[in-house]
């Protein structure tokens, strides 16, 4: 290890190779709580060829290598492995180019995914995947994990937005995968194959972005319930009358009393659950859309609907949920959020089986989610130094996955699996696709050397 770190700071310099224990302690873990490990090093590439030399030398020293940017991820893909290399990616943060003639954008990896949803909509263009900490997360880290977000429901995931990758492979080599064509068949797409691959089969270092043009008009309503069900059966209903809105956020109490003590933004303290909901297009069409969602809370019990009155306040409402987790996160010492996510017609039971299980293990769980998506953020707050509770944590996680399975549901919807659900991963998908996971992790990286232990051991 002391040869590879001299060979590394050779070539990066010393500012961009940490070793000491107190500057390497930042990335030993990302957003999953209990999660914590140090690595021999941490360095900061430049550009993806010293990526291929740190591969080569990881290569030559039989050393683990784990890829991260900003570290906000919650399944414990970015947790270092002891002994091992961190590639940060941080620092290759430029947007390299906005191509509005081909509607596209290019970025190096360590991009924050707020510059380039700003870099877009400065050009009247728009980037829609909004992950919650979109602020802070880079763009390789949402494509590392897929990473979806609050316009998932109209606007799909990271992976429906990227159409090329710039990739570094565990032996070093350095491909492009993808074009700015819109239509592209040429061999097999192994540009998707590292979408969602946490950093196991490659090292993404740039990434070529579709855009779409920018909404000409948007509209975010707030709906108050006095009850979950009442919330979840307006959703089915918004579904229902063939209305696919941009967004379709739901908040139960607690969260929802987090996020006001942490935002202020006015949400309404004693509604049981709120519904944030926007839709955007054309200016006629979101007036339409926005009555008829209006319309269709009143009949299902709303006690109140607020619509933004401006840009402003739906950037304000759309912030303040997006901050859930990290309000959530200042009630206990720990934060344990879940990412299950069911059809949607499972919906309502799921929200009822997740009750039955936070009142069987005497525990407190805060769900809020992308009920548009099915996707459902079961949190529960605890304290990890508590080993009876966190015991009861366990059981209770284990009974969250069962419910979500047995209702054709998955374990992951938006985080990953990493560390965090792997004990899942086979269940799930059975022994055939899980073998064929594990048969491409062996052809692309062969040595095990990229993420060892993530997804699966
Ligand atoms: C969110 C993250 C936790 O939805 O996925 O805010
Ligand atoms: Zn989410």
């Amino acid at each position: 290890m002391a040869d590879l770190i001299v060979q590394l700071t050779q070539r990066l310099g010393t500012h961009r190779v940490l070793t000491a224990r107190e500057d390497i302690l930042p990335y030993g873990f990302d957003g999953t709580a209990t999660l914590k490990q140090l690595p021999a090093c941490v360095i900061f590439p430049r550009d993806a060829a010293d990526v291929s030399f740190a591969l080569i030398l990881a290569r030559e020293h039989g050393a683990p290598v784990v890829t991260r940017g900003s570290g906000t991820g919650l399944s414990g893909g970015s947790v270092p492995l002891p002994g091992c290399i961190v590639l940060c990616l941080a620092q290759m943060d430029r947007i390299l180019e906005v191509d509005a003639a081909n509607l596209t954008l290019r970025a190096e990896a360590g991009a924050i995914t707020q510059k380039i949803y700003e870099a877009a909509d400065a050009a009247g263009l728009f980037y829609p995947p909004d992950p919650g900490s979109m602020k802070i997360s880079t763009i390789g880290g949402n494509v590392a994990e897929n990473s979806g977000g609050l316009r998932g429901l109209k606007y799909g995931v990271t992976r429906d937005y990227v159409m090329g990758l710039e990739v570094v492979l565990a032996d070093g080599s350095i491909c492009w995968l993808g074009s700015k064509c819109v239509k592209d068949v040429a061999g097999y797409n192994l540009r998707d194959l590292f979408i969602g691959s946490e950093g196991t089969l490659g090292v993404v270092t740039q990434v070529l972005l579709k855009l779409l043009p920018r909404p000409a008009a948007r509209q975010t309503l707030l709906a108050a319930f006095l009850s979950m069900e009442a919330a979840a059966e307006t959703v089915s209903a918004i579904i229902a009358a063939r209305i696919i809105p941009c967004t379709l956020e739901f908040i139960d109490q607690t969260t929802l009393r987090c996020v006001e003590d942490f935002a202020k933004v006015g949400l309404p303290r004693e509604a049981a659950a709120i519904l944030l909901i926007e839709t955007d297009g054309h200016p006629a069409a979101v007036a339409d859309e926005a009555a008829q969602i209006e319309k269709l809370c009143r009949d299902h019990g709303a006690s109140s609907v607020r619509r933004a009155a401006n840009a402003t306040e739906a950037t304000q409402l759309a912030t303040a949920r997006r901050s859930a987790f990290s309000a959530l996160a200042r009630l206990r010492p720990t934060t344990i959020l879940e990412d299950v996510t069911v059809p949607r017609n499972e919906l309502a039971g799921m929200i009822g089986a997740i009750d039955a299980i936070a009142k069987k293990y005497s525990l407190t769980i805060a769900t809020f989610g992308h009920f548009g998506d099915g996707n459902l953020h079961p949190t529960i707050l605890t304290d990890e130094r508590d080993h009876a509770e966190m015991h009861r944590v366990e059981l209770a996680i284990a009974d969250i996955v069962t419910a979500t399975l047995n209702r054709g549901g998955t374990i992951t919807g938006e985080h990953g699996v990493g560390l965090a659900k792997k004990a899942f991963l086979r269940r799930q998908l059975g022994d055939a696709s899980f073998e064929l996971l594990r048969l491409v992790k062996r052809a692309l990286d062969p040595e095990g050397r990229l993420n060892p232990g993530k997804i699966f051991d």
